[in-house]
Protein backbone atom coordinates (compact mmCIF):
# COMPACT_ATOMS: atom_id res chain seq x y z
CA UNK A 1 0.00 0.00 0.00
CA UNK A 2 1.19 3.48 -1.06
CA UNK A 3 0.81 6.45 1.90
CA UNK A 4 -1.07 8.54 -0.48
CA UNK A 5 -3.83 5.62 -0.56
CA UNK A 6 -4.34 5.44 2.92
CA UNK A 7 -4.42 8.93 3.38
CA UNK A 8 -7.82 9.26 0.90
CA UNK A 9 -9.05 6.34 2.74
CA UNK A 10 -8.37 8.35 6.26
CA UNK A 11 -10.06 11.56 4.90
CA UNK A 12 -12.98 9.33 3.19
CA UNK A 13 -13.27 7.83 7.13
CA UNK A 14 -13.52 11.13 8.53
CA UNK A 15 -15.75 12.30 5.94
CA UNK A 16 -18.06 9.86 6.18
CA UNK A 17 -17.90 10.06 10.13
CA UNK A 18 -18.94 14.29 10.02
CA UNK A 19 -21.56 13.64 7.36
CA UNK A 20 -22.91 10.50 10.22
CA UNK A 21 -22.60 13.37 13.17
CA UNK A 22 -24.70 15.86 10.33
CA UNK A 23 -27.28 13.31 10.12
CA UNK A 24 -27.39 12.63 13.53
CA UNK A 25 -27.83 16.47 14.49
CA UNK A 26 -30.33 16.96 11.63
CA UNK A 27 -32.34 18.98 14.11
CA UNK A 28 -30.09 21.25 15.04
CA UNK A 29 -28.58 22.36 11.72
CA UNK A 30 -31.42 25.44 11.21
CA UNK A 31 -31.79 26.32 6.98
CA UNK A 32 -32.55 29.78 6.27
CA UNK A 33 -36.24 29.07 5.86
CA UNK A 34 -36.47 27.79 9.51
CA UNK A 35 -34.52 31.36 10.34
CA UNK A 36 -36.48 33.34 8.66
CA UNK A 37 -40.00 31.66 10.29
CA UNK A 38 -38.09 32.02 13.51
CA UNK A 39 -37.38 35.73 12.87
CA UNK A 40 -41.55 36.34 11.55
CA UNK A 41 -41.93 34.52 14.67
CA UNK A 42 -40.49 36.63 16.93
CA UNK A 43 -41.57 39.55 15.27
CA UNK A 44 -45.32 38.40 15.99
CA UNK A 45 -44.19 38.18 19.77
CA UNK A 46 -42.99 41.33 19.95
CA UNK A 47 -45.96 43.04 18.60
CA UNK A 48 -47.58 41.33 21.36
CA UNK A 49 -45.31 41.86 24.04
CA UNK A 50 -46.11 45.90 23.10
CA UNK A 51 -49.83 45.91 22.96
CA UNK A 52 -52.15 46.28 25.89
CA UNK A 53 -54.51 43.40 25.07
CA UNK A 54 -51.99 41.25 24.61
CA UNK A 55 -48.51 41.78 26.94
CA UNK A 56 -50.29 40.38 30.02
CA UNK A 57 -50.39 36.66 28.49
CA UNK A 58 -47.28 37.77 26.23
CA UNK A 59 -44.16 35.14 26.51
CA UNK A 60 -41.72 37.95 25.66
CA UNK A 61 -41.91 40.67 28.08
CA UNK A 62 -41.03 43.71 25.89
CA UNK A 63 -40.17 45.35 29.22
CA UNK A 64 -39.82 49.56 28.99
CA UNK A 65 -37.59 50.90 30.71
CA UNK A 66 -37.85 54.86 30.73
CA UNK A 67 -34.50 55.31 29.12
CA UNK A 68 -35.80 58.09 26.29
CA UNK A 69 -32.66 59.08 24.45
CA UNK A 70 -28.80 57.80 24.17
CA UNK A 71 -26.14 60.36 25.97
CA UNK A 72 -26.29 64.00 24.63
CA UNK A 73 -22.97 64.47 25.54
CA UNK A 74 -23.74 66.94 28.12
CA UNK A 75 -23.58 64.56 31.48
CA UNK A 76 -21.01 64.97 33.53
CA UNK A 77 -19.90 63.77 37.65
CA UNK A 78 -18.35 60.76 39.46
CA UNK A 79 -20.09 57.92 39.46
CA UNK A 80 -20.28 54.86 41.05
CA UNK A 81 -22.16 51.59 38.72
CA UNK A 82 -22.68 48.76 40.38
CA UNK A 83 -23.33 45.27 37.56
CA UNK A 84 -25.12 42.12 39.30
CA UNK A 85 -26.75 38.88 36.66
CA UNK A 86 -23.32 38.47 34.46
CA UNK A 87 -20.31 36.31 34.88
CA UNK A 88 -19.14 39.06 37.40
CA UNK A 89 -20.40 41.34 39.93
CA UNK A 90 -18.33 44.17 39.41
CA UNK A 91 -18.40 47.45 40.95
CA UNK A 92 -17.21 50.33 38.94
CA UNK A 93 -15.91 54.33 39.81
CA UNK A 94 -17.02 56.30 36.60
CA UNK A 95 -16.16 59.90 36.21
CA UNK A 96 -16.88 62.03 33.25
CA UNK A 97 -15.88 65.34 32.68
CA UNK A 98 -15.66 67.96 30.44
CA UNK A 99 -12.54 69.42 29.30
CA UNK A 100 -13.51 70.85 25.69
CA UNK A 101 -14.56 67.00 25.13
CA UNK A 102 -16.73 64.64 26.90
CA UNK A 103 -13.87 62.18 28.83
CA UNK A 104 -14.57 58.93 31.05
CA UNK A 105 -12.42 57.89 33.56
CA UNK A 106 -12.96 54.25 35.09
CA UNK A 107 -11.93 52.00 38.09
CA UNK A 108 -13.21 49.12 38.98
CA UNK A 109 -13.04 46.07 40.93
CA UNK A 110 -14.50 42.31 40.85
CA UNK A 111 -16.63 40.62 43.89
CA UNK A 112 -17.45 36.87 44.05
CA UNK A 113 -20.85 35.93 44.58
CA UNK A 114 -21.01 32.53 46.20
CA UNK A 115 -23.54 30.00 45.37
CA UNK A 116 -25.07 29.76 48.39
CA UNK A 117 -25.50 33.84 48.45
CA UNK A 118 -27.20 33.36 45.14
CA UNK A 119 -29.27 30.99 46.38
CA UNK A 120 -30.19 32.22 49.85
CA UNK A 121 -32.33 34.87 50.93
CA UNK A 122 -32.83 38.21 49.12
CA UNK A 123 -31.86 40.62 52.05
CA UNK A 124 -28.48 38.61 52.62
CA UNK A 125 -27.64 38.79 49.14
CA UNK A 126 -28.22 42.83 48.86
CA UNK A 127 -26.52 42.81 52.20
CA UNK A 128 -23.77 41.71 50.37
CA UNK A 129 -24.09 43.80 47.56
CA UNK A 130 -23.88 46.83 49.95
CA UNK A 131 -21.35 45.32 51.79
CA UNK A 132 -18.87 45.06 48.08
CA UNK A 133 -19.64 48.39 48.07
CA UNK A 134 -18.54 49.75 51.30
CA UNK A 135 -15.29 47.79 50.54
CA UNK A 136 -15.06 49.11 46.96
CA UNK A 137 -15.77 53.12 48.43
CA UNK A 138 -12.88 52.27 51.20
CA UNK A 139 -10.14 51.31 48.61
CA UNK A 140 -11.30 54.22 46.86
CA UNK A 141 -11.23 56.35 49.51
CA UNK A 142 -14.52 57.69 49.08
CA UNK A 143 -16.17 56.51 52.05
CA UNK A 144 -17.73 59.73 52.89
CA UNK A 145 -18.96 60.95 49.77
CA UNK A 146 -22.50 61.24 48.52
CA UNK A 147 -22.44 59.45 45.13
CA UNK A 148 -25.32 58.66 43.29
CA UNK A 149 -24.92 54.86 41.97
CA UNK A 150 -26.24 53.43 38.66
CA UNK A 151 -27.34 49.90 39.31
CA UNK A 152 -27.23 47.31 36.30
CA UNK A 153 -29.27 44.47 37.40
CA UNK A 154 -29.52 41.67 34.47
CA UNK A 155 -32.80 40.17 35.31
CA UNK A 156 -36.27 40.53 33.99
CA UNK A 157 -38.07 43.83 35.75
CA UNK A 158 -41.15 45.93 35.55
CA UNK A 159 -40.68 49.43 35.93
CA UNK A 160 -42.58 52.34 36.31
CA UNK A 161 -39.78 55.14 36.68
CA UNK A 162 -36.09 55.05 35.81
CA UNK A 163 -35.55 54.27 39.96
CA UNK A 164 -37.82 51.49 40.30
CA UNK A 165 -37.66 47.42 39.19
CA UNK A 166 -39.65 44.90 39.79
CA UNK A 167 -38.20 41.94 39.29
CA UNK A 168 -40.74 39.53 37.22
CA UNK A 169 -38.54 36.38 37.78
CA UNK A 170 -35.35 35.16 38.09
CA UNK A 171 -33.17 33.81 35.46
CA UNK A 172 -29.76 32.31 34.88
CA UNK A 173 -28.00 31.75 38.10
CA UNK A 174 -29.72 32.89 40.77
CA UNK A 175 -32.97 32.36 42.76
CA UNK A 176 -32.61 33.98 45.99
CA UNK A 177 -35.88 33.93 48.17
CA UNK A 178 -38.57 37.02 48.44
CA UNK A 179 -37.08 39.11 45.81
CA UNK A 180 -39.35 38.15 43.41
CA UNK A 181 -42.55 40.60 43.03
CA UNK A 182 -40.12 43.07 45.01
CA UNK A 183 -38.30 46.49 43.85
CA UNK A 184 -34.74 45.99 44.06
CA UNK A 185 -33.85 49.65 44.06
CA UNK A 186 -35.49 49.57 47.41
CA UNK A 187 -34.03 46.13 48.64
CA UNK A 188 -30.27 47.39 47.80
CA UNK A 189 -30.78 51.35 49.29
CA UNK A 190 -32.27 49.60 52.47
CA UNK A 191 -29.29 47.20 52.61
CA UNK A 192 -26.93 50.30 51.39
CA UNK A 193 -28.87 53.26 54.23
CA UNK A 194 -27.50 50.68 56.94
CA UNK A 195 -23.73 51.19 56.20
CA UNK A 196 -23.38 54.44 54.28
CA UNK A 197 -25.05 57.04 52.41
CA UNK A 198 -25.33 56.04 48.86
CA UNK A 199 -28.43 56.00 47.05
CA UNK A 200 -29.77 54.24 43.70
CA UNK A 201 -30.56 56.81 41.04
CA UNK A 202 -31.39 54.00 38.07
CA UNK A 203 -32.07 50.52 37.59
CA UNK A 204 -30.88 49.47 34.11
CA UNK A 205 -30.87 46.04 32.15
CA UNK A 206 -27.38 44.78 31.05
CA UNK A 207 -29.15 45.25 27.18
CA UNK A 208 -29.23 48.75 28.24
CA UNK A 209 -26.27 49.54 29.67
CA UNK A 210 -24.74 48.00 26.92
CA UNK A 211 -26.30 50.01 24.73
CA UNK A 212 -26.06 53.10 26.34
CA UNK A 213 -22.06 52.41 26.43
CA UNK A 214 -21.78 51.99 22.86
CA UNK A 215 -24.16 54.73 22.31
CA UNK A 216 -22.20 57.06 23.78
CA UNK A 217 -19.32 56.01 20.89
CA UNK A 218 -21.49 55.94 17.94
CA UNK A 219 -25.22 58.03 18.23
CA UNK A 220 -26.19 55.60 15.64
CA UNK A 221 -26.60 52.80 17.92
CA UNK A 222 -30.29 51.52 19.49
CA UNK A 223 -30.38 47.92 19.89
CA UNK A 224 -28.15 46.56 22.61
CA UNK A 225 -27.21 42.74 22.58
CA UNK A 226 -25.77 40.54 25.16
CA UNK A 227 -24.66 36.58 24.34
CA UNK A 228 -22.93 35.50 27.73
CA UNK A 229 -24.06 33.89 30.42
CA UNK A 230 -27.76 34.29 29.10
CA UNK A 231 -29.31 35.88 26.30
CA UNK A 232 -31.02 39.24 25.36
CA UNK A 233 -31.28 42.27 23.40
CA UNK A 234 -33.03 46.15 23.87
CA UNK A 235 -33.51 48.34 20.98
CA UNK A 236 -35.42 52.02 20.90
CA UNK A 237 -39.15 51.70 19.83
CA UNK A 238 -41.23 54.10 19.01
CA UNK A 239 -43.55 55.74 21.88
CA UNK A 240 -46.87 55.41 19.56
CA UNK A 241 -46.23 51.59 19.63
CA UNK A 242 -45.53 51.22 23.19
CA UNK A 243 -49.33 51.02 24.86
CA UNK A 244 -48.15 50.73 28.06
CA UNK A 245 -46.65 54.01 28.66
CA UNK A 246 -48.51 56.89 28.28
CA UNK A 247 -47.80 59.34 25.61
CA UNK A 248 -46.85 59.03 21.61
CA UNK A 249 -43.84 61.45 21.18
CA UNK A 250 -40.10 60.35 20.91
CA UNK A 251 -39.00 56.76 21.47
CA UNK A 252 -38.12 55.10 24.89
CA UNK A 253 -35.96 51.94 25.12
CA UNK A 254 -37.11 48.17 25.13
CA UNK A 255 -35.59 45.22 27.26
CA UNK A 256 -37.06 42.46 24.85
CA UNK A 257 -36.09 39.63 27.50
CA UNK A 258 -36.29 37.36 24.23
CA UNK A 259 -34.55 34.47 27.02
CA UNK A 260 -38.23 33.90 27.11
CA UNK A 261 -39.14 33.05 23.75
CA UNK A 262 -40.83 29.95 23.34
CA UNK A 263 -42.36 29.77 26.81
CA UNK A 264 -45.89 29.58 25.20
CA UNK A 265 -44.96 26.52 23.27
CA UNK A 266 -44.01 28.70 19.95
CA UNK A 267 -40.70 26.94 19.69
CA UNK A 268 -41.90 23.09 20.54
CA UNK A 269 -41.13 22.44 16.51
CA UNK A 270 -36.88 23.11 16.76
CA UNK A 271 -36.19 22.00 20.15
CA UNK A 272 -34.36 19.12 20.06
CA UNK A 273 -34.37 16.22 23.19
CA UNK A 274 -31.11 17.79 24.53
CA UNK A 275 -32.85 21.10 24.48
CA UNK A 276 -35.47 19.48 26.97
CA UNK A 277 -33.34 17.81 28.77
CA UNK A 278 -31.18 21.23 29.57
CA UNK A 279 -34.77 22.42 30.59
CA UNK A 280 -35.56 19.76 33.19
CA UNK A 281 -31.86 19.72 35.03
CA UNK A 282 -32.12 24.01 34.95
CA UNK A 283 -32.92 26.24 37.91
CA UNK A 284 -36.40 27.06 36.15
CA UNK A 285 -37.72 24.75 34.02
CA UNK A 286 -40.20 25.71 31.69
CA UNK A 287 -39.12 29.44 31.34
CA UNK A 288 -36.23 30.72 29.45
CA UNK A 289 -35.98 28.02 26.58
CA UNK A 290 -35.04 30.11 23.89
CA UNK A 291 -31.82 31.42 25.94
CA UNK A 292 -31.53 27.69 27.28
CA UNK A 293 -30.54 26.79 23.19
CA UNK A 294 -28.52 29.77 23.25
CA UNK A 295 -26.66 30.96 26.03
CA UNK A 296 -23.05 30.45 28.01
CA UNK A 297 -24.61 29.05 30.89
CA UNK A 298 -26.02 25.60 28.93
CA UNK A 299 -24.08 25.64 25.38
CA UNK A 300 -21.12 23.32 27.52
CA UNK A 301 -23.90 20.81 29.30
CA UNK A 302 -25.84 20.49 25.66
CA UNK A 303 -22.71 19.20 23.66
CA UNK A 304 -22.25 17.30 26.72
CA UNK A 305 -25.57 15.29 26.26
CA UNK A 306 -24.99 15.20 22.92
CA UNK A 307 -21.82 13.19 23.71
CA UNK A 308 -23.34 10.82 26.20
CA UNK A 309 -25.87 9.87 23.72
CA UNK A 310 -23.53 9.53 21.08
CA UNK A 311 -20.74 7.46 23.31
CA UNK A 312 -23.74 5.06 24.58
CA UNK A 313 -24.70 4.55 20.90
CA UNK A 314 -21.41 3.93 20.04
CA UNK A 315 -20.49 6.70 17.93
CA UNK A 316 -17.83 8.10 20.04
CA UNK A 317 -15.03 7.19 22.06
CA UNK A 318 -15.60 3.28 20.71
CA UNK A 319 -18.55 3.39 23.16
CA UNK A 320 -16.46 4.48 26.84
CA UNK A 321 -18.64 6.27 29.12
CA UNK A 322 -16.84 7.57 32.27
CA UNK A 323 -18.43 9.13 35.27
CA UNK A 324 -16.72 12.46 34.29
CA UNK A 325 -18.28 12.40 31.30
CA UNK A 326 -21.62 11.72 32.88
CA UNK A 327 -21.36 14.34 35.45
CA UNK A 328 -23.19 17.42 34.83
CA UNK A 329 -21.17 20.49 34.31
CA UNK A 330 -18.03 18.54 33.50
CA UNK A 331 -18.36 20.30 30.03
CA UNK A 332 -18.16 23.92 29.92
CA UNK A 333 -18.96 26.68 26.90
CA UNK A 334 -15.40 27.69 27.32
CA UNK A 335 -14.13 23.76 26.16
CA UNK A 336 -16.50 25.34 23.00
CA UNK A 337 -14.43 27.92 22.77
CA UNK A 338 -11.14 26.21 23.29
CA UNK A 339 -12.25 23.22 20.65
CA UNK A 340 -13.38 25.42 18.17
CA UNK A 341 -9.95 27.59 17.55
CA UNK A 342 -8.81 27.06 14.45
CA UNK A 343 -5.42 25.92 14.65
CA UNK A 344 -4.75 24.31 18.50
CA UNK A 345 -8.54 23.44 18.47
CA UNK A 346 -8.37 19.68 17.76
CA UNK A 347 -5.54 19.45 20.15
CA UNK A 348 -7.67 21.72 23.04
CA UNK A 349 -10.30 18.74 22.17
CA UNK A 350 -7.58 16.11 22.73
CA UNK A 351 -6.89 17.44 26.47
CA UNK A 352 -9.86 18.31 27.30
CA UNK A 353 -11.25 14.91 26.50
CA UNK A 354 -8.59 13.15 27.78
CA UNK A 355 -9.78 14.53 30.78
CA UNK A 356 -12.80 13.71 30.85
CA UNK A 357 -10.97 10.00 30.99
CA UNK A 358 -12.58 8.49 27.46
CA UNK A 359 -9.55 7.98 25.66
CA UNK A 360 -10.15 10.23 22.27
CA UNK A 361 -8.76 8.68 19.27
CA UNK A 362 -7.85 11.56 16.42
CA UNK A 363 -11.28 10.96 14.76
CA UNK A 364 -13.07 11.15 18.33
CA UNK A 365 -11.66 14.78 18.29
CA UNK A 366 -12.69 15.46 14.94
CA UNK A 367 -16.15 14.32 15.81
CA UNK A 368 -16.98 16.30 18.64
CA UNK A 369 -15.23 19.18 17.19
CA UNK A 370 -17.88 18.77 14.20
CA UNK A 371 -20.53 18.43 17.49
CA UNK A 372 -19.49 21.82 19.30
CA UNK A 373 -19.63 23.41 15.63
CA UNK A 374 -23.15 22.54 15.25
CA UNK A 375 -24.74 23.66 18.49
CA UNK A 376 -22.58 26.94 18.68
CA UNK A 377 -23.83 27.25 14.80
CA UNK A 378 -27.40 26.97 16.22
CA UNK A 379 -27.13 29.86 18.75
CA UNK A 380 -25.81 31.98 16.43
CA UNK A 381 -28.32 31.11 13.87
CA UNK A 382 -31.06 31.75 16.18
CA UNK A 383 -29.46 35.21 17.38
CA UNK A 384 -29.68 36.06 13.71
CA UNK A 385 -33.10 35.57 13.49
CA UNK A 386 -34.58 37.44 16.77
CA UNK A 387 -31.90 40.04 15.82
CA UNK A 388 -33.42 40.36 12.23
CA UNK A 389 -36.83 40.49 13.90
CA UNK A 390 -35.50 44.22 15.34
CA UNK A 391 -33.74 44.81 12.76
CA UNK A 392 -36.86 44.79 10.71
CA UNK A 393 -39.19 46.39 13.44
CA UNK A 394 -36.69 49.77 13.17
CA UNK A 395 -36.45 49.60 9.32
CA UNK A 396 -40.32 49.85 9.25
CA UNK A 397 -40.65 52.49 12.07
CA UNK A 398 -38.00 54.67 10.59
CA UNK A 399 -40.02 53.70 7.23
CA UNK A 400 -36.78 53.68 5.08
CA UNK A 401 -36.24 51.28 2.23
CA UNK A 402 -32.53 50.40 4.04
CA UNK A 403 -31.64 50.62 7.71
CA UNK A 404 -28.52 52.22 8.70
CA UNK A 405 -27.76 51.21 12.29
CA UNK A 406 -25.49 49.82 14.94
CA UNK A 407 -25.88 47.61 17.48
CA UNK A 408 -23.85 47.17 20.80
CA UNK A 409 -22.81 44.10 22.15
CA UNK A 410 -21.43 42.57 25.39
CA UNK A 411 -20.99 38.63 26.78
CA UNK A 412 -18.93 36.33 27.45
CA UNK A 413 -19.67 33.97 24.44
CA UNK A 414 -19.60 36.28 21.91
CA UNK A 415 -16.52 37.88 22.99
CA UNK A 416 -14.89 34.55 23.76
CA UNK A 417 -15.67 31.89 21.48
CA UNK A 418 -13.70 32.10 18.14
CA UNK A 419 -16.02 31.80 15.60
CA UNK A 420 -19.06 33.67 17.38
CA UNK A 421 -19.29 36.97 16.20
CA UNK A 422 -18.11 36.43 12.56
CA UNK A 423 -20.66 33.97 12.23
CA UNK A 424 -23.48 35.95 13.68
CA UNK A 425 -22.45 38.85 11.65
CA UNK A 426 -23.01 37.08 8.49
CA UNK A 427 -26.47 35.61 8.90
CA UNK A 428 -27.78 38.68 10.40
CA UNK A 429 -26.65 40.28 6.86
CA UNK A 430 -28.38 37.23 5.22
CA UNK A 431 -31.57 37.33 7.04
CA UNK A 432 -32.08 41.19 6.92
CA UNK A 433 -30.25 41.95 3.38
CA UNK A 434 -31.09 45.86 2.89
CA UNK A 435 -29.83 46.54 5.96
CA UNK A 436 -26.16 48.45 6.97
CA UNK A 437 -25.24 46.72 10.25
CA UNK A 438 -22.35 47.82 12.42
CA UNK A 439 -21.51 45.64 15.68
CA UNK A 440 -19.83 47.47 17.96
CA UNK A 441 -18.44 45.57 20.86
CA UNK A 442 -18.89 47.77 24.40
CA UNK A 443 -15.15 47.99 25.43
CA UNK A 444 -16.65 48.00 29.31
CA UNK A 445 -19.39 46.17 29.64
CA UNK A 446 -22.54 47.81 30.65
CA UNK A 447 -21.09 49.29 33.94
CA UNK A 448 -20.58 52.62 32.10
CA UNK A 449 -23.50 52.79 30.41
CA UNK A 450 -25.48 52.37 33.42
CA UNK A 451 -23.28 55.42 34.82
CA UNK A 452 -24.35 57.02 32.05
CA UNK A 453 -28.23 56.41 32.90
CA UNK A 454 -27.50 57.66 36.35
CA UNK A 455 -25.64 60.94 34.69
CA UNK A 456 -28.75 61.59 32.59
CA UNK A 457 -31.06 61.08 35.67
CA UNK A 458 -29.11 63.43 38.03
CA UNK A 459 -29.11 66.21 35.36
CA UNK A 460 -32.82 66.24 35.25
CA UNK A 461 -32.88 65.44 38.80
CA UNK A 462 -30.63 68.71 39.49
CA UNK A 463 -32.29 70.72 37.20
CA UNK A 464 -35.59 69.93 38.92
CA UNK A 465 -34.31 71.10 42.54
CA UNK A 466 -33.19 74.78 40.83
C1 LIG B 1 -31.28 36.85 31.14
C2 LIG B 1 -32.00 37.96 31.88
C3 LIG B 1 -31.92 39.26 31.11
C4 LIG B 1 -30.47 39.57 30.78
C5 LIG B 1 -29.83 38.40 30.05
C6 LIG B 1 -28.37 38.63 29.73
O1 LIG B 1 -31.95 36.59 29.95
O2 LIG B 1 -33.35 37.60 32.09
O3 LIG B 1 -32.49 40.32 31.84
O4 LIG B 1 -30.40 40.72 29.99
O5 LIG B 1 -29.94 37.24 30.84
O6 LIG B 1 -27.62 38.83 30.89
Amino acid sequence: EDGSGKGAALITAVAKRLHNIDKYLYAMRLSDETLIDVMARFRREMKNGLSRDFNPTAAVKMLPTFVRSIPDGSEKGDFIALDLGGSYFRILRVKVSHEKKQTVQMESEIYNTPEDIMHGSGTRLFDHVAECLGDFMEKQQIKDKKLPVGFTFSFPCRQSKLDEGILITWTKRFKASGVEGADVVRLLNRAIKKRGVNYIMAVVNDTVGTMMTCGFDDQRCEVGLIIGTGTNACYMEEMRHIDLVEGDEGRMCINTEWGAFGDDGSLEDIRTEFDREIDRGSLNPGKQLFEKMVSGLYMGELVRLILVKMAKEGLLFEGRITPELLTKGKFETKHVSAIEKSKEGLNKAKEILTRLGVEPSHEDCIAVQHVCTIVSFRSANLVASTLGAILNQLRDNKGVGRLRTTVGVDGSLYKMHPQYARRLHKTTRRLVPDSEVRFLLSESGSGKGAAMVTAVAYRLSEQHRL
